[in-house]
C-alpha cells in the first residue's frame, strides 16, 4: 500500500510523513532528498542515488548533510524542472516502492509516481507559517526564507513537467496551527484499513 503526501516546501511533509510511516509501520520515502542529491550531481540523470538507513548516497558519497542547505534546495528545484531528470527519479521511486507498504513524500507522488495510491494527502500551510518552520530548521531569518520560498514555489508550480498540484482525489490538509501529532492522527484516521 502507498500513502502519498505531497505539498509545497515547509508544509510539514517530512516530519509528518516520517511520523505517519512510523505510526503505520510503513517504510518512508523522501523523494525530495533524491532531487536534492540530483541537484549536486555532475549528471543528474545517470547519477547513482541511494537512500540507505536514513542516509543519502550520491555515487557512493554520503551527501546526507550537504543536501539540506538552502543552496541545495535551490539547485534541486532547478534540476526538478528538467523532464529527463523527473523521468529518471520517477522510475527509481517506482522501483523502490514496488514491494511493501510506503509513505512517500514529494510533489508528484499522487499525480505521477503513484496515481493508484490508497490515500493521497496534499499538505499546505500559510506561506508565512511555512517560512517560519523552514527558518527555524535552517537557523536563518524568516524574511530570507520567505523570499527564496516564494521563488521556489513559483518554479515548482509553473514548470511544464509535473507541476506541483494536488491530485483531484487528494485530501487537502492545512497544517497551519496544527501540531505534528494532530496532523498524523488525521492522516491515520484517513488510511483505509
Ligand atoms: O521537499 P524538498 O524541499 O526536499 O524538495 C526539494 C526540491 O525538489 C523542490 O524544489 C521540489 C523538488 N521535488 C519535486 O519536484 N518532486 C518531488 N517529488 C520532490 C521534490
Amino acid at each position: 500500500m502507498i500513502v502519498a503526501i505531497d505539498g509545497p516546501a515547509g508544509a510539514g511533509k517530512s516530519t509528518v510523513a516520517r511520523a505517519a510511516a512510523r505510526a503505520l509501520g510503513f517504510q518512508y520515502l523522501d523523494t525530495g532528498a533524491m532531487y536534492r542529491a540530483a541537484g549536486l550531481a555532475a549528471d543528474p540523470v545517470s547519477a547513482d542515488i541511494r537512500l540507505e538507513d536514513g542516509r543519502v548516497l550520491l555515487d557512493g558519497r554520503d551527501v546526507t548533510a550537504d543536501i539540506r542547505t538552502n543552496e541545495a534546495g535551490e539547485r534541486a528545484s532547478v534540476v526538478a524542472a528538467r523532464p529527463e531528470v523527473r523521468e529518471a527519479m520517477v522510475a527509481k521511486q517506482r522501483a523502490i516502492m514496488a514491494a511493501g507498504d510506503w509513505v512517500a513524500e514529494g510533489r508528484d507522488i499522487g499525480t505521477v509516481v503513484a496515481p493508484d495510491a490508497r490515500l493521497k494527502v496534499f499538505l499546505t500551510a500559510s506561506p508565512r507559517e511555512r517560512a517560519r518552520r523552514r527558518a527555524a530548521e535552517l537557523g536563518t531569518d524568516v524574511a530570507t526564507v520567505l523570499a527564496d520560498q516564494t521563488l521556489r514555489d513559483e518554479r515548482d508550480r509553473t514548470r511544464a513537467a509535473s507541476p506541483l498540484q494536488a491530485a483531484p482525489d487528494a485530501v487537502e490538509l492545512d497544517t497551519t496551527g496544527l501540531s505534528i501529532d494532530e496532523v498524523v492522527a488525521r492522516i491515520g484516521a484517513l488510511v483505509p484499513s
